[in-house]
């Protein structure tokens, strides 16, 4: 029996400098989606890596005067760090330099080749090393810089092949017309269809090895090597077996979603199905672009000096609570501003206060006033419109609701379902006041009841906090006594694995109801620990 397939995947990073948050930003999103799929049941495939060829990197390794293969070696384990330190649970890593994607990128190229979609032709025109974009005589202007980053560009004339774009613009339009959520959100889509509109031109596919070596050799004509863009966006097919191993290919493609920066949205929503279907390849399913994480109001960069370093705010606030800011407080799609104040703040409210402290209060009082010992799933109330047929109620909705918001990656917005859950949570506490039922035996069944649900809540919250928290996640779910491991709980349980239906795992298990009889309750140290704010190690 084989597991429906999901498949996502980030752009691959250049090499050229070391992981940032904008490109962590895109990774954790990817890693969320990532994991949620994977706890509903669905066998899921999550590839990112390095791009790796190209005058940039050339460049940079010049610069650090090393030849660029060893310079990509020493900045790929960068990346293997950042990843790990921010519990990126990829399932490939892929890079350009790989034996595995210059055969199958050379194979697609020979195809394309073939097909009569590829001819050579003298280029005259800008070529902008930081985008790796070529551009024409009126984008650049009179000052000769490039329209996306303003820096100079180069004058190129050289003999190249060109790949013909332009017989797929109306295909192009056709598609997404056909396919309504290709393209995401809805504001690119229309950026991407103005821009095909406008006409699209043949695109320049090779360098001469006269003006650059470093990158995969044409198969047809070995003097010229593959232009970086055409190289890079072939990692998505190459890594799961493009022209290699058939079966695997056929398992995980056509992609379910790339992610990528609005930035490269052209790259991923224009040249690269157009390359698909000059080779009669499935198009993907879904591309979203997200926008760009602004720091005091202008988009981080290297050449701006406002870079923060994803470890830095690790070490302050841990993985966990770095996960969970950046996808709350962006809410996918747009920009969005980030600082350490805001961050300080959501920290404070939303971790600390509302289910750190939910966690801690309940084990804690399950240890004073049920010797930690979870109680007998007590009958469903007779009446819904009481503290606990809302409680039930809010929590039996949760799975609906998160699975709807995350069906367009909005995180944002499961995230706060899942805080609104929360705080239902903490109000059925207040609003019950254990300690007052715990001081009379008449009322101990009502005690065993209302800690048994509230624990029975933080189960099913604690699911979905899962995917974006899983550390944490861990530790609250081994608090209360659970003993399977949160991240194989669609094995565990068993559900519905069948070929072409949508796996069951997390809807099943996020029931109200599943709570164990006899589960062992333990009070372990706060999960966020209040930060003041008078604790300046950042700023
Ligand atoms: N190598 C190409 C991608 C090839 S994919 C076939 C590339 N690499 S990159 O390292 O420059 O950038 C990768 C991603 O990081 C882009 O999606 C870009 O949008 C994202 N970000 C870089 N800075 C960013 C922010 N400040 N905020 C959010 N994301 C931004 O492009």
């Amino acid at each position: 029996m084989t597991r429906l397939t999901f498949y996502v995947t980030t752009p691959i990073y250049y090499v050229n400098a070391a992981p940032h948050l904008g490109t962590a930003y895109t990774t954790v999103a990817a890693d969320v989606i990532a994991r949620y799929k994977r706890l509903c049941g669905f066998d899921v495939h999550f590839l990112t890596g390095t791009d790796e060829h190209g005058q940039k990197v050339a460049k940079s390794a010049e610069e650090a005067g090393l030849d660029p293969k060893s310079w990509a070696d020493t900045v790929v384990p960068q990346f293997h760090e950042a990843w790990k330190l921010l519990e990126v649970s990829n399932d490939d890593f892929i890079r350009t330099t790989d034996e595995r994607h210059e055969k199958g990128a050379a194979a697609f190229m020979q195809r394309v080749y073939d097909s009569g979609h590829i001819r050579k032709d003298h280029y005259e025109g800008w070529y902008c090393i930081h985008d790796e974009t070529f551009f024409t005589e009126e984008q650049v202007g009179p000052d000769r810089v490039c329209p996306d980053c303003s820096r100079p560009v180069q004058l190129l004339k050289e003999e190249n092949y060109f790949f013909k774009l332009s017989a797929f613009a109306e295909p192009l339009l056709e598609h997404i017309r056909t396919h309504p959520a290709f393209v995401q959100p809805e504001i690119r889509k229309n950026e991407v269809v103005s821009f095909i509109e406008m006409g699209l031109k043949d695109l320049s596919i090779s360098r001469p090895m006269t003006s650059l070596t470093w990158g995969i050799p044409l198969p047809f004509d070995p003097d010229h090597v593959m232009y970086v863009w055409f190289d890079a966006l072939l990692n998505y097919i190459t890594a799961i077996g493009y022209g290699e191993d058939e079966r695997r290919f056929d398992q995980y493609w056509p992609v379910d979603w790339h992610l990528v920066g609005k930035d490269i949205i052209r790259f991923h929503c224009v040249i690269w199905p157009a390359m698909l279907m000059a080779a009669g390849v499935a198009l993907p399913k879904h591309v979203f672009a997200h926008g760009f994480l602004l720091a005091k109001g202008e988009k981080m960069s290297k050449s701006k000096g406002n870079v923060l370093a994803p470890a830095d705010l690790v070490a302050r606030f841990g993985a966990d609570a770095y996960r969970y800011y950046f996808m709350r407080e962006v809410p996918f799609g747009g920009d969005g501003s980030i600082s350490i104040e805001t961050m300080v703040l959501r920290y404070n409210a939303d971790l600390a206060n509302d289910y750190g402290n939910l966690v801690s209060r309940l084990t804690n009082m399950f240890e004073k006033y049920l010797g930690g010992v979870i109680p007998a799933n007590p009958k469903m109330p007779g009446d819904w419109n009481t503290l606990d047929g809302e409680l039930i109620k809010g929590c039996e909705s949760l799975y609906a609701d998160v699975d709807s918001a995350l069906e367009t990656l909005q995180f944002s917005d499961a995230l706060k379902e899942v805080w609104e859950r929360v705080r239902l949570t903490n109000r059925y506490v207040e609003d019950s006041a254990p300690w007052n039922l715990a001081k009379d035996p008449a009322t101990h069944g009502r005690l065993k009841e209302v800690l048994w649900r509230a624990a029975e809540a933080v189960r099913i919250i604690t699911l979905f906090v899962w995917p974006v928290m899983p550390a944490a996640a861990e530790r609250a779910w081994d608090q209360l006594g659970l003993t399977e491991s949160l991240g194989t709980i669609p094995q565990a349980t068993g559900a519905c694995m069948d070929v072409d239906e949508v796996p069951d795992g997390l809807r099943s298990c996020a029931l109200w109801g599943k709570l164990p009889e006899g589960a062992k309750v333990h009070k372990g140290e706060a999960l966020f620990p209040r930060i003041y704010e008078d604790d300046s190690s950042i700023s």
